[in-house]
């Protein structure tokens, strides 16, 4: 038997020890990868935009480990360097870089405004990029790391009202090759985890018409719920996904299947 099936272990799952960026994780599926990551060991980061992180502040403290936060909007270049500096002087270190941030601005495609096009935009793809990259320098001298870039359902199919956020999403995938190159020599690997339909805020503008399409299209015929999502990004954050770079994990009970 080859000694990596008898070294193989159930602490290849952990997190412990660990320092996780998450940003946007003090709402809806960011703050659930938070709750996994505490549960797993880790101690966060969150990068958040709106003001209130009670919940996951109180969920995170109760798991016994750490959390910092840092309020600001990542379309503010000079907010997106703070964000890398000031947890490297909180914590020392990055080892998990989640990318979960995003909007969704909906308009009929005949009068989508070029500036909400251009922000959608800014906001899911250059700031995964920028994040990513930097984080990612920072792994490359710790000797490894992981980046996670949240796609969706939609980085594989065109639907929902929101032009930018397709773009965006389809982006993601590149976004995440590229890191998998340029960083996987130095032991960083990049995945994207792509959630299908959850009950959650940035679904609220989403038109009625795809709301029915979507839920018949769904062989369980049921749109997720967060805890669905925890596991698969604990894998994907822990050293039991170390030959797992570059690809784009589904987690939308079995959506994408059926187009
Ligand atoms: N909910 C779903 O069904 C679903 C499906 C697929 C992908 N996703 C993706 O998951 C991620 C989280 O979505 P969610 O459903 O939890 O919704 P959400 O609105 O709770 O998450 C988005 C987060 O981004 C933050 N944000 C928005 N604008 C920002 C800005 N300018 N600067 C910094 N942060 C900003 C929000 O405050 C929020 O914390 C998003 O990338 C979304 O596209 C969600």
């Amino acid at each position: 038997m080859q000694q990596s099936v008898l070294d193989f272990s159930m602490d290849y799952f952990s997190l412990k020890g660990k320092t996780a960026i998450i940003t946007g994780g003090n709402t809806n599926l960011g703050m659930a990868y938070a709750v996994a990551f505490a549960r797993a060991g880790a101690d966060l980061y969150i990068p958040h935009f709106l003001p209130d992180v009670s919940e996951v502040k109180e969920a995170v403290l109760a798991e016994g480990r750490r959390i910092e936060f840092l309020q600001g909007d990542l379309t503010d270049a000079d907010y997106r360097k703070k964000v890398i500096s000031d947890c490297l002087e909180k914590y020392g270190k990055i080892d998990i870089l989640v990318n979960n941030a995003g909007m969704g601005v909906f308009a009929p495609f005949e009068e989508y405004k070029d500036s909400d096009f251009a922000r959608v935009l800014d906001l899911m793809l250059n700031t995964a990029y920028y994040l990513g990259r930097e984080a990612g320098l920072v792994m490359k001298k710790q000797g490894g790391g992981k980046i996670i870039n949240i796609g969706s359902a939609l980085s594989f199919t065109a639907d929902g009202g929101c032009p930018p956020y397709i773009v965006a999403k389809h982006g993601i995938i590149g976004v995440t090759r590229d890191f998998a190159n340029e960083l996987g020599r130095y032991n960083v690997q990049c995945n994207a985890l792509c959630p299908g339909f959850f009950k959650s805020e940035v679904n609220t503008g989403v038109p009625k018409e795809v709301v029915d399409r979507v839920s018949a299209q769904l062989p369980g015929g049921e749109w997720g719920e967060y805890g669905q999502l925890m596991g698969t990004a604990v894998f994907l954050a822990s050293k039991a996904s170390d030959y797992v770079n570059g690809w784009a994990v589904g987690v939308d009970g079995g959506f994408t299947a059926m187009i």
